[in-house]
């Protein structure tokens, strides 16, 4: 059985002030969240804040995760980068790597998406890996394909043992942020596509991998997601930005 897990994708949201009481806000209800695993990934500069905010509260059943980080696992001249090991050194557990609005906005290839998951798992982060079809995609029938073009770049750097420690999220782009979310039948079909997609690899494997589905996700539809039986959990977007709503979600997993 797997454990639900819902992780909060901040984007660019924030400001000092405003992290200081969504935490409070976090900590506070952190104990009527239920049973599924939780993170929030805030941007880079404010991840220090968040893991100093749980540290002091005692606040154990949150964990923190990036927005991004570069392909290069340490330091060096790579002027305006976050490496791995620093995402690790400021206690982060997890990394989204490959969201479509990195793909769309900062050219990032499935190459490039891959050789940051290898260097993520390298440097004992759990990627978080989006992948997603656009809505002309979708439209000219090429789904499946371009699912299978997204988990296959990555099949082929890390291999399929791997993704034991990876976590995938299925995000459609269509449904990101336009509060358009897909209905849950067609959000399973696509769940299930991937699971079989690494089924062809390892069953055992495809069985255990946790799908995150994202894209609009809210308190109000996300318990009908959750109980699709390839829909492991939620990579929230918007909604986690309000304290009550982004628990609501994470109750409603545990549904
Ligand atoms: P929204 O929940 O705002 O649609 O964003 C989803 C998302 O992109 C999470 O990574």
């Amino acid at each position: 059985m797997r454990q639900k897990f819902v992780a909060g994708n901040w984007k660019m949201h924030g400001s000092k002030a405003s992290v200081e009481a969504l935490m409070a806000g976090l900590i506070k209800q952190a104990d009527q969240a239920g049973a599924a695993k939780i993170a929030v990934c805030p941007p880079s500069l404010y991840i220090d804040q968040v893991v100093t905010a749980l540290r002091n509260a005692g606040c154990e059943n949150i964990a923190v995760g990036a927005q991004n980080m570069t392909t290069e696992p340490d330091s060096g001249a790579f002027t305006g980068e976050v490496s791995a090991r620093m995402l690790k050194d400021v206690g982060c557990e997890f990394v989204i790597l490959g969201h479509s609005e990195r793909r769309a906005m900062f050219a990032e290839t499935n190459e490039v998406v891959a050789e940051k998951v290898k260097t993520a798992l390298e440097n004992d982060l759990t990627p978080i890996l989006c992948i997603g079809e656009t809505l002309a995609e979708r439209e000219a029938g090429k789904l499946e394909a371009v699912i299978s073009e997204q988990v296959e770049a990555v099949l082929s750097v890390v291999g399929i043992d791997a993704f034991a420690k990876i976590v995938i999220a299925y995000e459609p782009v269509w449904a990101i942020g336009t509060g358009k979310t897909a209905s849950a039948d067609q959000a399973q079909e696509v769940h299930a596509f991937i699971r079989g997609q690494l089924a062809k690899s390892n069953p055992q494997v495809a069985e255990k991998v946790v799908i995150q589905y994202g894209g609009s996700m809210k308190p109000v539809n996300a318990q009908e997601l959750m109980a699709q039986p390839d829909i492991d959990g939620g990579l929230i977007g918007g909604a986690s930005l309000k304290a009550e709503d982004f628990i609501a979600i994470c109750q409603a997993a545990g549904a």
